[in-house]
């Protein structure tokens, strides 16, 4: 295997399911915070890839994606289970979102999380060329920088969790979680999108572990591991273009027309989660339409869900459940050619992402716990125009950069629904204000400011090169 300087570590490789049967693949955004971000970063980079392909079985051999080569791991159907089902998603999943559902343990799935994670550690060590970078992705490979250490210590390793890192009361609830700790200090670097995470974070590791840690670092042996915040952010300039395109604003005009040019479009993307806060806000819809303060026929909601990790119980009652009450909802309240709610479970492509970003009068992204939420950020890159309201949760990472937003807690059936109201109602001038000013913090915090800030913390050597690499245009 020819070596890299640059390698980054993630659970899935970005290619989606499409893979042909000779071995040659698309680069694929598939729905998902972690794939949009580094898309636009690293298409173009050269560096490898190290990650599953995304079904059970041999690894396959596979072709470059542009100046990337991918390094798939293989996964068997067990593994697929206990790691990717059970350990990252069923266990660690709702605990880092405050455990909204409530996290599953068994011992069982710790041993395959192990087994994988070393087993991507190794292909890291592999791959990387001597004083090599490597970039290790989110809460699947936690134990991967330390695993990784071990068997290469030459090299420079970053951590960054796109996720929650949560408050130590839930932290402290898992059996392994001293490890999981130690796993992340293996890196040289660790990346939040929080502050109030890094200081979790150092918190746990003074209580845990008994190392000397302040919110910026923790000394691990002869080490300093620094940890920090480095809240993601999207491709402006990309979503910005995008929604100026003639074609993608005729688009929007014809999906108005297409939903019968009602008076006001609010508009949610989700993937289909129980973090997502859908049924919360499918429930304040209905209430509003039940209270004659909308009406079918002037408001319509469109809500895209794309379904995901399907493998999971949770998630395919989750998906029953909002289908269900869509239903109900059309049923009560739709007319013929007049739907209450437009329900899509489909994967878009960005120009389509865009149409919808323009059409929407309100964008509702109401996570019951968030680590960012790019749809938030791309729908203010989309509105160019100023126009459109943004409701957004209090729970979302993207709050604490977008206080202009119209906040709510998703957990307050009655705030929600008066949020929901307001931001309907807004005066053209109160919504472009806020618009301005939410845009102003974009421009300066897209992707490329957060990868700089990021790899220039992690290799003041050979960071302005890396960087060169990685953000240009
Ligand atoms: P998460 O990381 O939890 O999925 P984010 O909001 O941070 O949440 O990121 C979701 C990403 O997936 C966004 O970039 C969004 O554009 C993309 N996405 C969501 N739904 C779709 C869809 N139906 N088709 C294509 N992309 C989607
Ligand atoms: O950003 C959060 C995230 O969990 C990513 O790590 C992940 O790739 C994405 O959402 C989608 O989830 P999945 O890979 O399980 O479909």
């Amino acid at each position: 295997m020819q070596q890299s300087s640059l390698v980054v570590v993630a659970n899935h490789l970005p290619i989606g399911g499409n893979l042909a049967p000779d071995g040659t693949s698309r680069w694929r955004r598939s729905p998902g915070g972690l794939s949009s971000a580094l898309h636009p970063l690293l298409w173009h980079t050269p560096a490898t890839w190290i990650g599953w392909a995304g079904r059970p079985g041999a690894a396959p051999a596979l072709a470059d994606v542009g100046e990337v080569r991918l390094c798939p791991v293989p996964m068997t159907d067990e593994e697929m289970h206990d790691h990717y089902e059970g350990f990252a998603n069923s266990t660690l999943w709702p605990l880092y979102h405050d455990a909204v559902e409530q996290p599953v343990h068994h011992r069982r799935w710790w041993d395959a999380y192990l087994r994988v994670n070393r087993r991507f550690a190794e292909a890291a060590a592999e791959v990387a060329e001597a004083d090599a970078t490597v970039w290790v992705q989110d809460y699947h490979l936690q134990l991967v920088p330390r695993l990784l250490r071990e068997l290469r210590p030459d090299v420079r390793i970053g951590f960054f969790l796109h996720v929650p890192f949560p408050p130590p009361e839930l932290f402290t609830q898992l059996p392994r979680r001293a490890e999981l700790l130690r796993g992340m200090l293996g890196a040289d670097l660790v990346g939040f999108q929080l502050a109030q995470a890094a200081h979790n974070f150092a918190q746990l590791a003074t209580t845990l572990l008994g190392l000397e840690a302040t919110d910026r670092q923790v000394r691990v042996d002869d080490r300093i591991v620094r940890i920090g915040a480095f809240p993601i952010s999207i491709d402006v300039a990309e979503m910005s273009g995008l929604a100026e395109r003639p074609d993608v604003l005729a688009r929007a005009a014809q999906l108005r027309a297409d939903l019968g040019n009602p008076r006001q479009v609010i508009v949610a993307v989700d993937r289909m989660d129980y973090t997502k806060g859908i049924e919360q806000r499918l429930k304040a819809y209905r209430e509003l339409l039940e209270d004659g303060e909308l009406r079918v026929g002037e408001t319509v909601l469109v809500q895209v869900a794309v379904p995901g990790r399907e493998g999971i119980l949770r998630y395919r009652r989750l998906r029953e459940r909002v289908e269900r009450e869509v239903a109900r909802i059309n049923g009560e309240f739709g007319r013929v050619g007049d739907m209450a709610v437009h329900y899509l479970t489909q994967p878009f492509d960005r120009p389509e992402l865009a149409a919808l970003y323009r059409v929407a009068d309100v964008l509702a992204v109401t996570p019951l716990r968030d680590g960012m939420n790019l749809v938030a950020k791309e729908f203010v890159a989309a509105r160019g125009d100023r126009a459109g309201a943004l409701l957004l949760s209090e729970f979302a990472g993207a709050a604490a950069e977008l206080p202009q937003a119209y906040l709510v807690n998703p957990h307050d059936l009655d705030g929600l629904k008066r949020t929901l109201l307001q931001a309907l109602r807004a005066e053209p001038a109160d919504a472009a204000a806020r618009m301005a000013a939410m845009r102003e913090r974009l421009h300066h915090h897209d992707i490329r400011a957060w990868a700089r800030a990021y790899l220039s913390a992690l290799d003041s050597r050979h960071g302005p090169e890396l960087l060169a690499r990685v953000t240009e245009e």
